[in-house]
């Protein structure tokens, strides 16, 4: 990846993906060590419509303000609820949730005595977390260039299946390369994904339900070419429709034996693998999470 930053200003342009983002650069410029924050260009939440229509950006389209009305059962009780299965295993802070959305889960740290920040790409999401956190710092930025400090946290979150996003399994590299980096020698990650065999096996192939007032088809399968679970959530015909709608999800299907391997290769350690937030072992067969607790101890 490069940028041609203009050298007064640092601001400048990135291409990732094919699709073009604004890069602002920050960091401390006597001791020379840099971060990027990036901006993707025609961003649907300031600036109209995203002009990027080829599908591998659907992250930066999907999490408007009506992810909050398709995913409302993912509630606060079930981060204070994980904040306590973590607390067990000694996960410590200061905490960084990359891609903390609504903040639900910062808001469960911070009423557990926890200090938390957040970044996140979604305008519309980092919002509603700045409402629903009385105090905090939220960060608007990309999961593969952390704008933060290497060493700088004791633990850094990425929860409810925010990973496997991109179409390049590099970027999900550079995404655990990137939480590593900003980690303490000592410091935690905690990656929450699905459980890739146990979420197949019960894939709900079509459903309707009503979102925010008007009825909705949501549609799953599984594309061969990441693999990828793939979803779309589209009006019912004749309905008036939704802002936002139709839409994309698409998620790399990592096997839990792949994830061990990626963690393992970027110098973590496994120290607990949970099934569910209550921190319930994993079971292959059944459990719908697949969490890893781990840690970097020391390795560095
Ligand atoms: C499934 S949501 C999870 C949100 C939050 N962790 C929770 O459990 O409520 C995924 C989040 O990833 C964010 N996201 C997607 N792509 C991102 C990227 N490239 N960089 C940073 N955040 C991103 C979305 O905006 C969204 O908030």
């Amino acid at each position: 990846m490069s940028f041609a930053l203009d050298r007064d200003t640092a601001v400048g342009g990135a291409d990732l993906a094919g699709t073009r983002f604004r890069a602002r650069r920050i960091g401390d410029a006597p001791a020379r060590r840099w971060a990027y924050t990036l901006f993707m260009v025609g961003d649907s939440s300031t600036r109209g419509p995203c002009p990027v229509d080829d599908g591998d950006t659907w992250f930066a389209r999907a999490f408007d303000a009506l992810y909050l009305d398709l995913y409302r059962h993912r509630d606060g009780r079930e981060a204070a609820v994980f904040t306590r299965a973590l607390q067990a295993k000694e996960v410590r802070g200061p905490f960084c949730e990359v891609a903390c959305g609504p903040g639900r889960f910062l808001r469960a740290l911070a009423d557990a005595g926890e200090t938390a920040c957040g970044l996140d790409l979604s305008a519309p999401l980092l919002a509603r977390a700045r409402e629903v956190l009385s105090g905090g710092s939220l960060v608007r930025g990309d999961m593969r260039v952390l704008p933060f400090r290497g060493g700088a946290f004791g633990a850094v979150l990425l929860l409810f299946t925010s990973f496997g996003y991109f179409a390049d399994p590099d970027d999900d590299r550079r995404v655990l390369a990137e939480a590593v980096r900003i980690l303490r020698p000592d410091g935690s990650f905690v990656l929450d994904f699905l459980n890739a065999g146990a979420t197949v096996r019960s894939l709900v192939a079509m459903s309707r339900r009503e979102v925010a007032g008007v009825r909705v088809v949501e549609r799953r399968w599984v594309d061969p070419r990441g693999p990828f679970l793939r979803k779309t959530v589209e009006a019912e015909p004749g309905e008036a429709g939704l802002p936002g709608l139709p839409r994309g999800e698409r998620v790399r299907l990592y096997e839990p034996r792949e994830l061990r391997a990626l963690v393992a290769a970027h110098g973590l350690t496994v120290v607990a693998e949970f099934g569910d937030y209550e921190g319930t072992s994993f079971e292959a067969e059944e459990s719908a999470r697949f969490i890893l607790v781990t840690r970097l101890e020391g390795t560095r």
